[in-house]
């Protein structure tokens, strides 16, 4: 085999202290170390090597669910401190993964996705109001408030509660806490174990935040239980009620629990990310953006969105698309080979050893995309060529048996926000000549991105 390409480290720590990747905005160092290294190098953290991968040709070696799996390590481990065993942070082989992933898939399904719909468009309505009333001048947070949107949303269409983040100025206390604790869990992956006992404030802080995620979905579930009358059949009763078709059995309240968190995590930074990147790239792009804006006048017109304008919104899919082409909120997989393996017919890798698909560096694969792989352009996913790429080239919603399970829900909410939004308003920047800027935790948003929306006359 071949040795990996590897930048210059230090004895013991490896690459930890030598700054090649950069606490605050990983991603950036990862496009670095891909334009110097390769779509193929390996760091090294404290003697624990680290596997970074872009092209498609190696990644489509990765996602061989016969030769990889999901690896917990690094930052998820650590979420593990809140969501448990949670489908998303579920070690690879963990029993109740698989019971729960059974009971869950159906719920997610596109069906019982279209029939979240009510509860989608009334969060949904609430941002749009709140634009509206602020009016033409005020300077829009755009991923602030689809970060409301998407917590209200998936808590509401999850365990029917309501979060009402659009009537509060501050964040509330449930969402400050989760954010809390996804940075800390970030910040923690990256200190040494044994440095983590000496952080006694943020520790303190720490468990103070999962507990109050904790006693609040346990309250809830508790509620449901004393009454189950009446409730409405979301994702909370479809737990409590389903049963593994393979073993028979149920969900315990504490996995329950465990899940809705992992939702409430899962489903709120992502979505909000989608959302803001495709905003900042249809101002960007003014062709793209008087298209789609067409394409939902003509299908939408005046009329309130209804469940069958959705397929209806060919363009704006592409859009989302290639949105998500160019920004994967989530852009690292954690894989590991069951055995030792040999990729791309020369690069050796051991048992364990965890590789990380780069999703970002692929998706902008120019074997693949070709030479204007960094340009925004959705026509390349129209037409059968989405269809058409070579497997493995587009992978925000992960791989495999642990991809998102989430996608119809994500992509729904996403869909609906978009056309109702170009459908009310244009929206402008309120800095025209804004560069995009990254900002990251467990995700990546737009940093310091700000618009206007203007109600459009004749609109609703
Ligand atoms: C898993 C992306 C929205 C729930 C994943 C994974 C990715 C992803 C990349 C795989 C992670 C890994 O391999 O470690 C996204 C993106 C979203 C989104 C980009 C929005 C644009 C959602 C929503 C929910 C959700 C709305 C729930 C309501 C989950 C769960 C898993 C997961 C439970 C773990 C699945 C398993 O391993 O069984 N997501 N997600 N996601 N996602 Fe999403």
């Amino acid at each position: 085999p071949d040795p990996i390409p590897s930048p210059p480290s230090y004895p013991v720590v490896g690459h930890a202290l030598t700054g090649v990747i950069d606490p605050v905005t990983p991603t950036l160092s990862y496009r670095l170390l891909r334009e110097k290294y390769g779509r193929i190098y390996e760091l090294n953290f404290y003697g624990r090597p680290l596997i970074v991968v872009s092209s498609q040709k190696l990644v489509n070696e990765l996602c061989d669910e016969t030769r990889f799996h999901k690896n917990v390590s690094g930052a998820l481990e650590e979420v593990r401190h809140g969501a448990g065993d949670g489908l998303f942070t579920a070690y690879h082989g963990e029993e109740s993964w698989g019971i729960a992933h059974r009971i869950l898939m159906p719920a997610f399904g596109p069906q019982q996705t279209l029939g979240m719909f009510n509860d989608m468009l009334d969060i949904n309505s609430q941002l749009l109001f709140k634009w509206e009333r602020f009016g033409p001048d005020h300077p829009i947070d755009p991923t602030d408030d689809f970060t409301r949107l998407a917590f209200d949303t998936v808590s509401l269409c999850a365990m029917s509660y309501r979060v009402n983040s659009f009537y509060q100025e501050e964040l509330p206390a449930f969402v400050r806490a989760m954010g809390g604790f996804l940075v800390e869990s970030g910040r923690r992956a990256q200190t040494p174990h044994m440095m983590q006992g000496f952080m006694h404030k943020s520790n303190t802080q720490y468990e103070a935040d999962i507990k109050l995620m904790v006693d609040l979905c346990d309250k809830i579930i508790a509620q449901r239980k004393a009454h189950p009358e009446g409730a409405k059949n979301d994702l909370l009763n479809r737990m409590l009620e389903g049963k593994d078709p393979k073993t028979g059995r149920g969900l315990s309240d504490a996995n329950i629990r465990n899940q809705l968190i992992t939702f409430l995590i899962a489903g709120h930074e992502t979505t909000s990310g989608l959302l803001s990147f495709t905003c900042y790239h249809l101002l960007a792009n003014p062709s793209t953006y008087t298209k789609i804006q067409a394409e939902i006048d003509e299908v939408l017109g005046n009329d309130p969105i209804q469940l069958s304008h959705l397929p209806k919104l060919v363009y704006t899919n592409a859009v989302l698309r290639e949105s998500i082409r160019l920004n994967a909120p989530l852009g690292m997989l954690n894989v590991t080979p069951n055995e030792d393996t040999i990729i791309g017919g020369r690069w050796e890798i051991k048992k364990d050893t965890r590789c990380v698909v780069e999703i970002n560096g692929l998706q902008r694969d120019p074997e693949v995309w070709g030479d204007d792989a960094e340009e925004f352009r959705p026509e390349r996913m129209l037409d059968g060529k989405f269809e058409a790429l070579p497997p493995n080239s587009w992978k925000p919603f992960g791989n495999g048996a642990r991809a998102c399970i989430g996608r119809p829900f994500a992509w729904q909410e996403a869909t609906m926000m978009m056309a109702t939004m170009l459908q009310r308003f244009d929206l402008r920047f309120d800095d025209p000549s804004y560069h995009l800027h990254l900002k990251q935790t467990l995700t990546t948003k737009p940093k310091d991105f700000k618009m206007h929306a203007i109600p459009r006359r004749g609109a609703r």
